[in-house]
């Protein structure tokens, strides 16, 4: 019998989340596998990451990278060189990443660089749009995977397609909802963070996210989004909780909100849980967001041309709505005007125990003695 030993990657704020419940399922599983938790810091604000964390009752990481922001090739191959450090250090058996971000695809590199088995979370979701970054990261991190678990049917077809083995792949279900069921209750109520913000808790209101470069680094489209922000403004209070990065971006084209335009710092994971809950509608570019709303039932509006998660369209609440004035007003009116109720209807396996499946495939696999074997084997840096 040998002793495994896996190191956990978190970099961003859905990582965080994902993580999260996956971490507590081995640890249930196999208490005695040791697990190093590492963090790239590729968020490090506190409304990003810190707090987050403590909202999940997450255990600290085991390393800090303290990486930060800066270009794309910049912050993946800061992450890559410190990340490389820690693995040298600890000779894990396997490295485990989770979703698309700059940290995934880093730390997967890192991983294949090393000849280190590879597990990625949340594979196979493609948009086919390479114009954004997280497709690119998706990609790359699947080809490079030993073990890949999926969230949604759609997934291992993508992956099958790209020549993926069907023995490496397993549809376990969605680990971030797993997060959003154990956490519901714990919820800030709507009414106390909409008078906090001096809004009539009573009234409906409308939630909007934005952070894809797409939407917030093209001026263009940011005021032409404003715009429509403001226009259903004045039909329903809207809720805005500005990422950093479009914080940044409105404020250097002059932008403003409004007594019922509400621009608001990044909330906390069970803040804005509790306000997705109870809203009207949700217009959102986040991926995590549609998939959140399709299981609370809340009718979601993605603000881009495509999604990675085609189940939020055909089993969940989720319309492709696009950037452009005229289509947004049109769905929001026929949200604000409908009387009919849709069936509530959740996809398949997204039942608050996808990280439960998870580790009892990941557990054995770590034991399997070839796994250990090339370990010691391949771990060579010279
Ligand atoms: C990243 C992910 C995106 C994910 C999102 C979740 C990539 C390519 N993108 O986007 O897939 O949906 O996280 O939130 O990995 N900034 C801060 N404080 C922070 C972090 C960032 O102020 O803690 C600012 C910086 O100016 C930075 C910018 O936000 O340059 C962008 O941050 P970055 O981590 O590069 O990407 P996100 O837009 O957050």
């Amino acid at each position: 019998m040998h002793n495994p030993k896996l190191v956990c990657v978190v970099g961003a704020r859905p990582n965080f989340i994902k993580m999260a419940p996956i971490l507590a399922a081995i640890q249930k599983t196999d208490p005695d596998l040791p697990v190093c938790l590492v963090h790239t810091g590729q968020h490090y604000d506190p409304q990003l990451s810190g707090s987050i964390l403590a909202g999940l009752n997450m255990r600290n990481p085991d390393y800090e990278l303290a990486v930060g922001s800066g270009s794309h090739s910049w912050q993946t191959a800061q992450i890559m060189m410190k990340f490389e450090e820690v693995v040298l250090k600890e000779k894990p058996t396997a490295i485990m990443v989770v979703g698309d971000v700059n940290s995934t695809l880093a730390c997967a590199l890192v991983a294949a660089k090393l000849r280190i088995p590879l597990i990625h979370v949340e594979a196979g979701l493609r948009s086919f749009d390479r114009s954004m970054p997280e497709e690119i990261n998706r990609i790359i991190c699947d080809q490079l995977s030993a073990l890949l678990f999926t969230t949604e049917v759609s997934a291992k077809a993508n992956l099958l397609q790209e020549g993926i083995v069907a023995s490496h792949i397993h549809f376990v279900g969605n680990a971030m909802i797993d997060t959003l069921i154990q956490s519901i209750e714990r919820a800030v109520p709507s009414q106390q963070t909409l008078m906090r913000l001096g809004l009539n808790p009573l009234e409906p209101y409308a939630l909007v996210t934005l952070h894809r470069p797409n939407n917030v680094d093209e001026p263009v489209v940011l005021k032409r989004l404003m715009s429509s922000f403001q226009d259903l403004s004045l039909k329903i209070p809207v809720v805005f909780p500005c990422h950093p990065r479009t914080k940044c971006q409105i404020e250097k084209l002059g932008l403003v909100g409004s007594a019922r335009l509400l621009l608001t710092e990044s909330f906390d994971y069970l803040t804005l849980l509790g306000l997705l809950k109870d809203a009207k509608m949700v217009l959102t570019d986040s991926g995590g967001i549609q998939e959140e709303a399709t299981v609370l039932n809340v009718p979601c509006l993605t603000l881009r041309y495509n999604t990675e998660r085609p189940v939020t369209l055909t089993h969940g609440t989720n319309s492709i709505v696009g950037t452009e004035s005229k289509a947004i007003e049109q769905k929001t009116n026929q949200i604000l005007t409908s009387k009919a109720v849709s069936p509530h209807r959740v996809p398949p396996l997204w039942d608050g125990h996808a990280s439960e499946r998870l580790a009892r495939i990941l557990v054995p696999w770590l034991y399997e003695p070839t796994l250990l074997h090339r370990k010691k084997e391949e771990l060579v840096h010279d």
